[in-house]
């Protein structure tokens, strides 16, 4: 996986995009308008497009747009341009609602996630959930006393995890392994528990870690 289309073009998929072009990786970014993206293309060097160009090109996807918009986003993309590639899926299913004393409102319940509804929808993808529990500002190169934070990931296919596990520890994280798509349940949430800080004291730079035994 070396050509990288990044879907999104807010901060999450500019800031994947910069990084992963820094690791060595061929990318281009989209939107449903790329004119919107002409000022970021030309100061990183990322070619922008809309979500089937980039989709077309790429040997593997960031999907880093509105969770309420995902499936839209990928129909968008199309189906065709998804076929056997690696999604790395970044989205939340966070609902219009406001916080509740500063916890996220999803759209999802406890025994369902996004991700595993768009592997149902587009099976010809092979979807990995990364990068969704931490802020933007940490997500490449993250510089913590404490060590290398940790990334949970999860998808259904054995390779497409290994690709996925080697970008993390090239942005310089602990890839963890939560197994197969049901456990976005559990990582999809974790966006919940990241946020409370920054609602609660406008703390938002910090990552999850796991002390292992
Ligand atoms: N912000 C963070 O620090 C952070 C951290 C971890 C995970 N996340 C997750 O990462 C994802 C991206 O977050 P973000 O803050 O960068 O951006 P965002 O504001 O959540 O999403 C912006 C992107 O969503 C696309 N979009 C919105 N509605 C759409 C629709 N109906 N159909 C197709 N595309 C649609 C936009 O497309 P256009 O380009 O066409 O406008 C844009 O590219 C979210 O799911 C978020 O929960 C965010």
């Amino acid at each position: 996986m070396q050509r990288i289309g990044v879907l999104g073009s807010a901060v999450v998929g500019k800031t994947l995009a910069s990084g992963l072009k820094a690791h060595g990786y061929e990318v281009r970014i989209g939107s449903r308008t790329p004119s919107t993206l002409a000022e970021y293309s030309a100061s990183a060097g990322i070619h922008a497009g809309t979500f089937a160009e980039v989709a077309a090109r790429a040997e593997g996807l960031v999907l880093a747009v509105r969770g309420a918009g995902a499936e839209e986003a990928l129909a968008l993309a199309g189906s065709a341009n998804l076929r056997g590639k690696i999604v790395i899926d970044t989205t939340n299913p966070i609902s219009n609602a406001p916080p509740s004393d500063g916890v996220l409102q999803l759209f999802t319940g406890p025994n369902s996630s996004l991700m595993e509804r768009l592997q149902a929808r587009y099976s010809e993808a092979r979807f990995v959930k990364a990068f969704n529990s931490v802020g933007s500002a940490r997500m490449v190169n993250p510089s913590f006393a404490g060590g290398p934070p940790t990334m949970f990931y999860c998808g259904d296919d054995a390779d497409a995890k290994a690709a996925v596990a080697r970008v993390i520890e090239q942005f310089g994280w602990e890839p963890a392994d939560m197994g197969s798509a049901v456990a976005a349940r559990a990582i999809e949430p974790l966006c919940q528990l990241w946020c409370i800080p920054g609602f609660r004291q406008n703390s938002w730079t910090h990552a999850f870690r796991v002390l292992w035994s």
